[in-house]
């Protein structure tokens, strides 16, 4: 079938108590692994496409393999642009095919946010695209994504009356909200405590509106753990816990992002290998294990947002 927009997957998802997972792709291993995972689930699927992405893949890349995961798959499978920064980057994507974009200007003021959103919403809808946008400020410092301290990310959890306003405003289809997650690795030193009054309340005023949750990665120990026995450092971290994106994905958090997760089982099994074949020099050795580990934490991942065996409701 054809890339979907988010539209119906949100519908159903908020209806059903889930989330739809939206995986970060940058290459051909990650692209298998995720698809593999969603297709032996039988669960709908948003990929998404950062700037970072796009300007390390080549978008005629990236596309190519979307278009293999659609015919090999048969799954509803949305394209999505992860944290635009830029009208012209978000009509570039409308532009190259995305069924999806997000335009994040949530370090901007209100009034700024607004203004952007409000022309990527025009465009966007004029073309049949979706758009996500972003009030209040995750934590965590990434490539091409500004955040606050992860210390101080609950000073900056999003205002439930903000949140309200800027819907009506933008016309948008769907909002990420912080509620004291971050990106990245780093994200807590210990268990961390989300602000859930924030999605509650935003619920109530926005009845029915799909609520999107980034930096949700759980940072798997045993990837941590692998990394660190095979010659990494990554001291002293913890990331979102699975209860607590259970939680949320009954509320109204319709959309969860994890890209830090693949990353890590990624790396954790490559390290693996090159500790233990240091004569090892064939790449399908060691980003095939990796490919497979990518499989089967997506695959848990899947049952964690409740949205494996959703795919039919979806298309
Ligand atoms: O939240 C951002 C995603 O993890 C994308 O990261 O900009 O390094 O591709 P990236
Ligand atoms: P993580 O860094 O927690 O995986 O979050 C990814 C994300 O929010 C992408 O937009
Ligand atoms: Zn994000």
């Amino acid at each position: 079938m054809p890339l979907v927009t988010t539209e119906k997957m949100f519908r159903q998802a908020y209806d059903g108590g889930f989330a739809v997972g939206a995986f970060n792709v940058n290459n051909m291993e990650l692209m298998q692994g995720i698809v593999d995972a969603c297709k032996e689930e039988n669960a709908p699927l948003i990929l998404q496409i950062s700037k970072g992405a796009r300007a390390y893949a080549n978008m005629n890349y990236l596309k190519g393999l979307i278009n293999t995961a659609l015919s090999e798959t048969n799954l509803p499978i949305a394209m999505h642009l992860d944290h635009g920064d830029t009208f012209d980057l978000c009509k570039q994507c409308v532009d190259d095919g995305f069924t999806s974009v997000m335009i994040d200007k949530s370090h901007e003021s209100f009034e700024n946010n607004v203004a952007v959103c409000k022309q990527v919403v025009e465009y966007s809808h004029k073309n049949g695209v979706v758009v996500e946008t972003e009030i209040g400020q995750l934590g965590g410092i990434e490539e091409d994504v500004i955040g606050v301290s992860a210390d101080d990310v609950m000073k900056h959890v999003t205002d439930p009356a903000e949140a309200e306003e800027f819907v009506k405003q933008t016309g948008c289809d769907s909002l990420a909200v912080a509620c004291g997650t971050s990106h990245g690795a780093y994200k807590f030193k210990t268990e961390p405590k989300l602000a859930f009054d924030v999605i509650e309340e935003i619920g109530k005023r926005l009845p029915g509106f799909p609520l999107v949750m980034h930096g949700s990665s759980s940072v798997p120990k045993e990837f941590i753990d692998l990394i660190n026995k095979y010659g990494g450092n990554m001291p002293n971290t913890m990331g979102v816990p699975e209860e607590a994106i259970a939680k949320a994905v009954k509320m109204a958090v319709c959309k969860v992002n994890i890209d830090t997760d693949l990353r890590l089982a990624l790396t954790a099994k490559i390290r693996q290998v090159f500790s233990e074949s240091p004569a090892e020099f064939d790449p399908r050795k060691y980003l095939g294990p990796g490919r497979e580990a990518i499989k089967e934490m997506v695959k848990h991942k899947l049952h964690v947002l409740g949205c494996a065996g959703k795919a039919d409701l979806c298309r």
